[in-house]
């Protein structure tokens, strides 16, 4: 199935299992805004818990923060982001459409690069095992010239973005003779920068109301607790502090589901080191984070890293952690070294001392920062497209999430083979024993094979059937989602089989 048409299917099923909603639905909608529905929110509160478990239960050095959305808005000043929290967008005169100029241009070189892909997919094929790419990619002349194209257009790419030349941007554009999708004309606007942050009011007008901004990233709530943190908690360097929260960004190309959206839910970890280390740290994190996704067995293939054409204001060192989703290659997570930029910033802003008292050097400092910042909303999203399968079987098909058992909604659901001979009671029974121990279903519609397949629609791992043979001897039927295979076992080991695989302790273990 194309690619594409997977995509389109994965965001139907979103819906049609109750998975995510479009936001204010019954009124038709609010852009790039997004609902969670049951089972999305068990989902998505698995993800976090994955995250926030492999942070602080870790790491001891390593705690935990909840600040508030609002903040004093000398905050945002201090960061940065007023002045430079910007895209570069340009219009299209004919469609009236707005597009982030760094998009269309990285567009064109993913495309560049797919060709590229395509003559090694093809050669592969025709070779077999005695296909070397290092040495195709070095003397095919069709590779070659892509790659010329691909390296020079990065490189003009790179210095644009650089050196903020939004003239050049343009030029790029215009000189790739990149189209508008909607219109297919060549009719480019100049390009502006826009601010991305979204601006509410404290207070009432008559009091004098205050400009405050929604925060357009969790972090900064971490720099300004930095002292109460270390104070309060005893924290010697190198410590980190980890939050998860909702973020607000006015992004204008809000495209591709929950991939990109205007309110979406971080995951952030600022560890503060001494300074002079942050590089080494950088390196450390990047490792850790990168186990951390490949310990969900979707494919290491599946990973890449990507050094940063442009390095944001605060940074000497960012790297994305990308995920291939159905529409490529993209961004999950970001690494970034983020020097004492904000801490320096905020010292300099609110006339308080921000410093940490090294007492081996009996002397003190503002800390460096390296950041770990991943979406929620990003990761559910990888997480659905790597479990979306539709399989074909004997006699029918089926559609299964293959959701790693640790994040899925349902472990369990527990089914009487019929509604009568005390049935659907012993199957009551086996979830009061087991409920606070994971998540559990009852299901009795519809015949047994119909209720597999809703359960393997909504991703359950462990489908258990009451039969008539459990009246007599306390067994049951375990179906296993994935292998559908089905085994016999007495109910007293229920929990412990299903919760060895619903724990993350064995994921924890490849971190
Ligand atoms: N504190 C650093 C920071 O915010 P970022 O690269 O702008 O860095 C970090 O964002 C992560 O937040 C991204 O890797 C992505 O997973 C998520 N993210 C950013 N913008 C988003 C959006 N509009 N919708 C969903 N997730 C987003």
């Amino acid at each position: 199935m194309a690619q594409e048409d997977l995509f389109k299917k994965l965001v139907a099923h979103c819906k049609e299992y109750g998975y995510v909603f479009q936001s204010s639905e019954i009124y038709d909608g609010l852009g790039a805004v997004y609902d969670y529905g049951q089972y999305g929110v068990e989902l998505k509160n698995n993800i976090k818990k994955y995250w926030w478990d492999s942070m602080v239960l870790l790491h001891e050095n390593v705690v935990g923060l909840d600040s508030a959305i609002f903040m004093h808005p000398t905050i945002w000043k201090a960061s940065g982001h007023v002045d430079a929290f910007n895209d570069p967008l340009i219009d299209n005169k004919d469609s009236k459409k707005r597009y982030r100029a760094d998009v269309l241009i990285e567009e064109k070189l993913g495309k560049i690069e797919e060709k590229i892909n395509k003559e090694i997919t093809k050669a592969k094929k025709r070779f077999g095992d005695s296909f070397d790419e290092k040495q195709f990619r070095e003397t095919n002349p069709r590779v070659l010239a892509n790659q010329k194209k691909w390296d020079e257009l990065h490189t003009r790419f790179a210095k644009a973005l650089n050196d903020g030349d939004l003239n050049e941007l343009r030029q790029i554009i215009v000189d790739q003779e990149i189209v508008c999708p909607i219109s297919g004309s060549r009719n480019w606007t100049d390009v502006r920068q826009f601010n991305l942050m979204f601006s509410t009011e404290m207070g009432s007008t008559a009091d004098g109301a205050q400009k405050i901004f929604l925060r357009p990233e969790t972090a900064q709530g971490i720099f300004v607790n930095y002292l109460n943190v270390q104070k309060t908690g005893r924290m010697k360097l190198p410590f980190g502090i980890a939050q998860i929260g909702k973020a607000f960004r006015n992004e204008i190309v809000a495209r591709q589901f929950i991939f990109r959206m205007r309110e979406f839910e971080q995951m952030e970890m600022q560890f503060f080191v001494k300074p002079g280390t942050e590089l080494d740290w950088f390196e450390k994190w990047k490792e850790t984070r990168m186990k951390w996704h490949r310990a969900l067995g979707f494919g290491d293939e599946n990973y890449r890293f990507h050094e940063h054409e442009k390095l944001a204001h605060y940074a000497n060192a960012a790297v994305d952690v990308e995920y291939k989703f159905p529409f490529g290659f993209k961004e999950v997570e970001g690494i970034h070294s983020r020097t004492d930029f904000d801490l320096s910033q905020h010292e300099k802003y609110s006339g308080k001392k921000i410093r940490y008292f090294d007492p081996e050097i009996n002397d003190s400092y503002v800390p460096f920062v390296v950041e770990t910042s991943i979406g929620v909303d990003r990761m559910f999203l990888q997480v659905l497209s790597a479990s979306y399968c539709e399989e074909q079987l004997e006699k029918d098909s089926r559609v299964v999430l293959k959701i790693p058992p640790m994040l899925a909604p349902v472990k369990m659901a527990v089914m009487p083979l019929t509604k009568k001979d005390g049935m659907p009671e012993k199957a009551r029974e086996i979830i009061d024993n087991l409920k606070f121990d994971f998540n559990c279903q009852y299901d009795e519609k519809d015949s047994i094979g119909k209720r597999y397949r809703r359960q393997d629609a909504i991703g359950t791992p462990y489908c258990v059937t009451v039969d008539h043979q459990t009246l007599e001897d306390n067994t049951v039927t375990i179906r296993h989602r994935d292998s559908m295979e089905q085994e016999r076992v007495a109910i007293s080991e229920l929990g412990r089989i299903i919760g060895e695989q619903v724990n993350f302790k064995a994921l924890f273990a490849k971190i």
